[in-house]
């Protein structure tokens, strides 16, 4: 089979259980598998249940984060105050589900500068365009690299600012010890097809107040009050009061079911393939001319969902051309938002995000490769570079 630059590990397991619901339960929508799920997520993270909301993809669970932190700035008076809509500093180098998630939500992405060893938020940048609209500061795990995250919450504590962890990449990962999603504002995960687990399409938001636990809970299920509680016991809610504007975002138990499996896969399976496969990567082109690694801090532990790549001194097309040759699938990611027509068109210049974005490229991750798939595609790139 040719190779693919990224691809879900699935199998009989993750069928069987989907065959449980289907067959056994006949029960295919929100329910006790996502229950389950909810529970066993909270178990590995190390929070309590009502801590995860999962959802039916991460863009979901950033659009219900951003609607959170836009109620609370509603109630407690900080909206009337302002001049335009709230906004969120972000990183322009993300997947467009951020800034769709925070339009979404009513907000105003405010695009930032990354900083070009890690492409993860730059908060000296970030500092520079704050204004009094500003509700939060978004932070990206790039590349599954929680690069020093305890100065964006230090940052946002500082200013009063709420903080979203766009951890869509980082299931697994933890800063300094903790696991990413055990401690926090509010974060993202996604669970969809190439994650490092998946649900077919899935995510889930972690909160660390009761209030937003509650907001979102309800948001993903239409606004309506409590059926969550219902849901989860098999009921519908016949008689519901609706507050707030809520969306269908639910996960079902064939999604759940999925996820379940795929979490019980996550470390003996999925985590020491990864890692494996990008210590290749580290091994065989760390230090080489004209190659950079994205920089990580020892302390943090990584669990690559992704493999960019910097490809310095303008050799990007020829190392693309050499894989093209090669058969061996890459990617970018990503073209920055700020220079996307909808989020402004290259109205501002962000210049390290600009100079990575010439610079980037992804090369195949997934568990389903082997070491000497690896060897080739760093072989393939050091017969150009050197
Ligand atoms: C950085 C980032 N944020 C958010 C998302 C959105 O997740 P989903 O595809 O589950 O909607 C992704 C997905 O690829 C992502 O890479």
């Amino acid at each position: 089979m040719s190779m693919r630059l990224s691809r879900s590990i699935v199998g009989e397991a993750e069928a069987e259980a989907v065959r449980r619901v289907i067959v056994d339960d006949g029960y295919l929508g929100m329910g006790e598998t996502t229950r389950r799920f909810e529970g066993e997520i909270a178990l590995y993270l190390g929070v309590e249940p009502w801590q995860i909301t999962s959802v039916n993809s991460g863009t979901a669970a950033l659009h219900l984060a951003v609607q959170a932190v836009r109620t609370d700035a509603a109630r407690s008076g900080v909206l009337d105050k302002m001049d335009g809509p709230p906004r969120i500093l972000v990183p322009s180098l993300t997947f467009v589900s951020t800034f769709q998630a925070i339009t979404a939500g009513g907000c105003q992405p405010v695009a930032c500068d990354v900083l070009t060893e890690t492409g993860t938020l730059d908060l000296e940048d970030a500092a520079k365009r704050l204004s009094p609209n500003v509700v939060a500061v978004m932070h990206v795990d790039y590349a599954s690299n929680p690069w020093k995250i305890d100065k964006v919450y230090e940052f946002a504590r500082e200013r009063g600012l709420r903080v979203i962890d766009d951890a869509a990449h980082a299931f697994g990962c933890r800063s300094r010890g903790r696991k990413i999603g055990s401690f926090g504002d509010l974060v993202c995960f996604s669970f969809d097809g190439i994650k490092n687990i998946t649900c077919g399409e899935g995510g889930c938001v972690v909160s660390f107040r009761e209030e937003d636990s509650r907001l979102i809970g309800d948001a993903r299920l239409l606004g309506v009050e409590g059926d969550t509680a219902k849901r989860f016991a098999g009921e519908r809610s016949w008689d519901p009061d609706v507050k707030n504007q809520g969306w269908r975002y639910h996960l079902s138990n064939i999604m759940a079911a999925v996820g379940s499996v795929q979490l019980k896969r996550l470390e003996k399976e999925f985590i020491p393939a990864r890692r494996r496969l990008w210590e290749v990567y580290k091994r065989n082109l760390d230090q080489d001319r004209g190659i950079r690694l994205l920089r990580t801090d020892p302390e943090d532990y990584i669990v690559p969902h992704i493999m960019p790549v910097r490809i310095l001194d303008g050799w990007r097309k020829k190392v693309a051309d050499a894989l093209d040759k090669a058969a061996i699938p890459y990617g970018t990611h990503y073209k920055p938002n700020h220079l996307l027509t909808y989020f402004g068109g290259g109205e501002i210049s962000l210049p390290n995000t600009e100079k990575l974005y010439g610079e980037l490229i992804t090369l195949p991750l997934h568990p389903g490769l082997t070491d000497e798939d690896v060897e080739f595609v760093c072989e393939t790139i050091k017969n150009v570079l050197n």
